[in-house]
């Protein structure tokens, strides 16, 4: 029989393309959401994409601990996959306490549950956030970690602790009153961008986006009058931060690597950790005209001031994923500029 990944938030950005690639790798997967970012687009092209319609999908709230633990008792679960949190960095910076009580309590939740129900792998959405403004690039696992700059950040930081405490804590769960181990993975991604080739899943921004690639598409397609480029006086080559961009199909395909070396009992430990990127950095100015080059569009842009919290650069050893996880970054950053812009045409149709 198939085994079953339960995927919270899989109806979000990233959430919908790794629900793809897992059914496409023959995974059996459950999504459960409670759409407080996201509407039914991205579920509905999972659907198309896959031509599977019976995919099922629960609305749940993953703050709500006993909605958390029907999913277990009614599903025989393998796996879990973590989207569900707010990740809006600066609204976290105004909303801490709804920031901590949503991103800790959801995953406490899920914990609790995978422990409760026999034990179960969980891999838990990371973020390069957690390695702040590292003074040697590219930063490796071992990099330290550095204390966050937002609450959002924080957030990361704090539930990549709980996942290695509790892995510690249930190493010794046999089975008894059906408590069991709980194993887990935290894949610290770079910068996600992009959209799926069909264009039928992709990021779907509420209101202005925070985000450097849909903030390009949507200025590019006329629903921004023009791009602010945060500074140009970084010392780097062009002035412009530098970031590793990696591409949301790449990012979707190591979560069912690291699915797969979990269920498959491959893991050397109980808690790892692995950077999801490309290993190169590109410059804000250079992805800019990337993304007007591949498309043929002239962008509106100008140089506006540093935002503040922003690093000057960043980017992955990824070595460790390429070895243990036998995965890496294959597509290009035209292919992924090009496939965000045909998303954000097919939104502009709709
Ligand atoms: C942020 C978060 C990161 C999160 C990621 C994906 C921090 C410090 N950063 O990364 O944790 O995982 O989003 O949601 O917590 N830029 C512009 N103009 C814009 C928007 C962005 O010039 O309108 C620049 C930024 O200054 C930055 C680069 O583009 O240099 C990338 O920005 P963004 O897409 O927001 O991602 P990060 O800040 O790197």
């Amino acid at each position: 029989m198939a085994k079953r990944v339960l995927v919270s938030g899989g109806a979000g950005y990233i959430g919908s393309h790794v629900t793809v690639e897992l059914i496409a790798a023959g995974y059996d997967v459950v999504v459960a959401d409670n759409m407080s970012n996201c509407d039914m687009t991205c579920f509905e092209g999972v659907k198309k994409i896959t031509g599977r319609d019976d995919i099922p999908f629960e609305l749940t709230d993953c703050c709500d601990a006993a909605a958390v633990d029907r999913l277990f008792t009614d599903y025989q679960i393998d796996a879990v996959i973590h989207f569900a949190a707010y990740k809006a960095v600066g609204e976290s910076v105004a909303e801490p306490i709804m920031y901590y009580r949503n991103n800790l309590v959801s995953f406490l939740n899920i914990l609790e549950s995978a422990k409760n129900h026999g034990g179960c792998n969980v891999l838990f959405s990371s973020s390069a956030t957690v390695y702040g403004e590292a003074e040697d690039l590219p930063v490796t696992e071992q990099t330290p970690r550095l204390p966050a700059t937002s609450p959002y950040g924080n957030t990361k930081q704090i539930c990549e602790d709980i996942l290695r405490d509790v892995v510690k804590a249930t190493a010794i769960n046999d089975g008894t009153d059906g408590r069991g181990p709980v194993k887990g993975i935290a894949l610290r991604y770079f910068n996600p961008i992009g959209a799926h080739p069909s264009a039928l899943i992709g990021e779907l921004p509420r209101g202005v986006p925070n985000n450097l690639v849909p903030f390009i598409t949507q200025t590019a397609i006329g629903k921004r009058e023009c791009l602010n480029i945060f500074g140009n006086d970084y010392p780097t080559e062009d002035g412009t931060c530098l970031r590793d961009y990696i591409d949301i199909v790449d990012l979707a395909k190591a979560h069912v690597a690291a699915v797969s070396r979990m269920i498959d009992g491959k893991m050397k430990e109980g808690y790892e950790i692995f950077n999801i990127g490309t290993g190169r950095p590109v410059s804000v100015y250079e992805l800019v005209t990337t993304f007007e080059k591949v498309n043929g569009v002239k962008l509106a842009y100008r140089f506006a001031p540093r935002r503040p919290g922003d690093v000057v650069a960043i980017w992955a050893d990824t070595s460790l994923a390429n070895e243990e996880l036998g995965w890496k970054a294959t597509r290009s950053v035209e292919d992924t500029l090009a496939s965000a812009w045909a998303w954000e045409k097919h939104l502009a149709e709709k």
